[in-house]
C-alpha cells in the first residue's frame, strides 16, 4: 500500500468525483428518512495542499492547481458544482489565517459527507492504511453519528449492509494499485447488492492510456442487475498518465443522467488540459421500461 491520497487531493479527478457525490447525497436527501453514507476507502479525511508537492523524497508537481484551483473562483457554476465549491470554501475557511484567494485545506469525501449530513444521517468510514486511519480517527473524534473503521473496505459491504435505515450511499474509491482491484470492486458491489439491492452505489475508476475502462465496466455490468450509469470525463486524451476518470452509479436517482451530464459538461470546459477534452453519461445497465 504505497498510495497516499495527499499527493492527489483536489486534483481534477477529486473535483469531478466530489461534485457528483454532492449531487448524489442531495438526491438521497430528498426523502426525510435518514441514510447511511458508507465510504469504503476513505483516505485521511482532509489534506493540507501545501504538502501535496512535498514527496517523501522528491519534489512533486502539485495536482490541485489543475483541479480545485480552476473551479475555486469560477462564476456561473451549475447547482451541484456551486454547492461543492461552497462546501470546500467553507471547510478551507476553518484554517487559521485562511485567505479566500486559493484553497489551502481540501476536504476529502469523509468531510464532504459530514458537511452534507443531516442530523438523521450516519457516516461509516473505512481505511486500511494505519497512518491514514489514525489521521481519520483524529479528524472525527467525538463527531456525532460518525464511525471510523481501520479495516479492509472491500469487506465493508459484507459487514455493514443492509443498513438499518434501509437507505444509503456506498462510495467505493480504491487506489487501483493492485492488478486485481477492478475485480475486487465488482465483488464488493455484488456482495453489497445481494444484501442491499436498493442501495445507491458510486464506484470511481481511472481512465488511463495503459488500461481502458472496458474490462472494468464489463465486470461491473456482469455483477449488476440494477440500472447503472457510467459518467466519464476526459481532460487530456493525449496524456500518458491519468487522462480522465469515471463514476459508475448504480440505482441512480431519478433523472440523474441529465444532472450528471450538466456537471461533467461544465467541468470538462473548466478542467480541460488539451484540445479534445470530453465527457459522457451513458447507461451501463439500462433502466427497465
Ligand atoms: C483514492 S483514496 C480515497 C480518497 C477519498 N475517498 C476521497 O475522495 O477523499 C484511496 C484510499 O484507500 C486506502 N486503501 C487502500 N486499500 C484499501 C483497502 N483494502 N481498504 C480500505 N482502504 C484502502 C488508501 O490508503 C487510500 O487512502
Amino acid at each position: 500500500m504505497n498510495y497516499r491520497h495527499r499527493y492527489h487531493a483536489g486534483n481534477f479527478a477529486d473535483v469531478a468525483k466530489h461534485a457528483l457525490l454532492v449531487a448524489l447525497v442531495r438526491a438521497l436527501q430528498r426523502k426525510p428518512r435518514g441514510a447511511l453514507l458508507l465510504d469504503t476507502h476513505a483516505g485521511s479525511g482532509s489534506y493540507e495542499l501545501a504538502q501535496a508537492s512535498r514527496g517523501d523524497s522528491l519534489e512533486r508537481e502539485p495536482e490541485h492547481p489543475g483541479g480545485i484551483g480552476r473551479v475555486w473562483a469560477a462564476d456561473g457554476l451549475p447547482g451541484a458544482i456551486a454547492e461543492y465549491v461552497r462546501l470546500v470554501r467553507e471547510f478551507d475557511a476553518s484554517v487559521p489565517g485562511a485567505s479566500s484567494a486559493t484553497c489551502r485545506r481540501y476536504p476529502g469525501s469523509p468531510w464532504l459527507f459530514k458537511l452534507l449530513a443531516r442530523p438523521q444521517d450516519r457516516l461509516a468510514l473505512c481505511e486500511l492504511h494505519p497512518e491514514e486511519a489514525l489521521a481519520l480517527c483524529g479528524e472525527f473524534s467525538g463527531a456525532r453519528s460518525v464511525s471510523v473503521h481501520e479495516m479492509d473496505g472491500y469487506a465493508a459491504p459484507r459487514a455493514m449492509l443492509p443498513p438499518p435505515e434501509r437507505r444509503g450511499l456506498i462510495l467505493i474509491d480504491p487506489p487501483y494499485e493492485a492488478q486485481d482491484e477492478g475485480e475486487r470492486v465488482a465483488t464488493a458491489l455484488s456482495e453489497g447488492l445481494e444484501r442491499f439491492p436498493s442501495g445507491l452505489y458510486a464506484l470511481w475508476y481511472p481512465l488511463t492510456a495503459r488500461a481502458g475502462s472496458g474490462v472494468f465496466l464489463e465486470r461491473i455490468r456482469a455483477a449488476c442487475a440494477q440500472p447503472a450509469l457510467a459518467a466519464e470525463i476526459c481532460i487530456d486524451p493525449r496524456s500518458e498518465g491519468l487522462r480522465g476518470c469515471g463514476l459508475v452509479i448504480v440505482n441512480p436517482p431519478w433523472k440523474f443522467e441529465g444532472e450528471a451530464a450538466e456537471i461533467l459538461g461544465c467541468l470538462e470546459r473548466l478542467l480541460a488540459r488539451s484540445g479534445g477534452a470530453s465527457s459522457s453519461v451513458s447507461w451501463l445497465v439500462p433502466e427497465k421500461a
